[in-house]
């Protein structure tokens, strides 16, 4: 064996051992399973060190690319033995720096797939819980007081005939409130209805005489909005018909309702007033519950906070279905939900009820 010849070998050997001194911490992923236990991060970090790994070791510019180019130089008699030599490198090379890859890239893919997949026992996201609107707080808070005196709950429609709009209530052919300036009117005649107290007519020819209800419910009027009116705001009747009803058990039932409303000092008064569906009528005042009377910027000064409209169920309505006045007496009353809304939460303006701007609503 020549000297050269030697050199030669012991090229090749330093070009091995080169390699497998920066491959020995690759040389653990190998076949299945090889790369168990790294983190995913881990595991594509490798994967690009080996990939410089290769370039360094098998480019062009690599130790065992002149090696490659020396084949051809040396003396013919040794160029087999010697090419074979490197060849055996090269693809030895080759291939622990494929197995590595393999095993690694096998392990990255599978992670990845892992980490797709739908966990089904991750917690899910909790929607934000959201809260009854204030007009809705005011509304079953009005309910409950009168449900325990003894009221059901009534509903109606909000679309309505002339019959139950007015007629029913005894408001006269060329009364005001049918004018199309005060009322909604549908194209094919119906309206909407401009009060609750078209329930008292459904809940007479419903349930009949003697009877206690309260009907809470969206109303409708071509009123201009500004801070105390919408076109569209809740109102909530109530009505009792029953033998002997008299003006004691409508003032009795409405100061009751206030004291238990607004606290048990709360007083009333009730003003003479006019509605075509009762007789008398009255405007019913509570003092006010801020103030409890002495005057403040609530009442506007006076002590007294409206409450509504109510009075005696007039013998026309009664006869409009067919109830016996003689028979029969009852009082009614109706109070906006809206105002007194604004009125306890002190709102400057009801309008915001209806604006549905979240950062106003969740105060409540
Ligand atoms: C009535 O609507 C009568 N139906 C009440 C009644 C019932 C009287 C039973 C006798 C027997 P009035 O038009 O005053 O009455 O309205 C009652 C309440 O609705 C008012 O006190 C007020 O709180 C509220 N209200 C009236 N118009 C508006 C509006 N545009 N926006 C908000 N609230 C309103």
């Amino acid at each position: 064996m020549s000297s050269e010849a030697v050199d030669h070998d012991a090229q090749v050997a330093s070009v091995r051992e080169a390699f497998e001194r920066e491959f020995e911490r690759f040389a653990l992923f190998r076949g299945e399973g090889g790369a168990d236990g790294l983190a995913l991060a881990e595991a594509e970090g490798l994967l690009r060190e080996l990939a410089e790994l290769r370039t360094r070791h098998t480019s062009k510019k690599s130790p065992l690319a002149q090696l490659m180019k020396l084949v051809g130089r040396v003396p013919p008699d040794e160029r087999a033995a010697f090419g074979q030599r490197v060849q055996a490198a090269s693809a030895d090379i080759a291939a622990r720096l494929d197995e590595a890859h393999a095993t690694l890239q096998a392990y990255v893919a599978r992670l990845l797939l892992e980490r797709e997949r739908l966990d089904v026992t991750l917690p899910g996201r909790r929607p934000r819980r959201g809260h009854l609107h204030p007009i809705t707080l005011m509304r079953q808070r009005i309910e409950d007081i009168f449900v325990s005196m003894g009221y059901t709950v009534e509903d109606g429609p909000e679309v309505e005939t002339d019959f139950y709009n007015f007629t029913a209530l005894n408001i006269p052919e060329l009364h005001p409130a049918r004018s199309p300036q005060d009322t909604f009117y549908t194209t094919d005649g119906l309206s909407l209805r401009s009060q609750t107290s078209t329930v008292q007519i459904h809940a007479m020819q419903r349930r009949r005489p003697p009877l206690r209800v309260i009907a809470p419910g969206r109303v409708f009027r071509r009123d201009t909005p500004d801070a105390t009116h919408n076109p569209m705001f809740f109102q909530l009747e109530g009505l009792l018909v029953d033998r002997g009803i008299t003006m004691e058990h409508l003032k009795g039932t409405l100061s009751e309702f206030v004291r238990r409303m607004f606290g048990p000092e709360t007083r009333t008064r009730f003003r003479p007033s006019y509605f075509p569906f009762t007789e008398p009528s009255m405007e019913a005042d509570y003092s006010c519950f801020k103030c409890g009377g002495e005057g403040c910027r609530l009442c506007k000064g006076s002590g007294w906070i409206e409450l509504g409209g109510s009075g005696m169920v007039h013998p026309n309505v009664l006869r409009a279905v067919g109830v016996d006045p003689e028979e029969f007496s009852g009082f009614a009353f109706g109070l906006g939900i809206d105002r007194m809304c604004g009125l306890m939460y002190e709102l400057d303006d009801i309008r915001l009820l209806f604006e549905n701007d979240v950062r106003f609503l969740e105060q409540f």
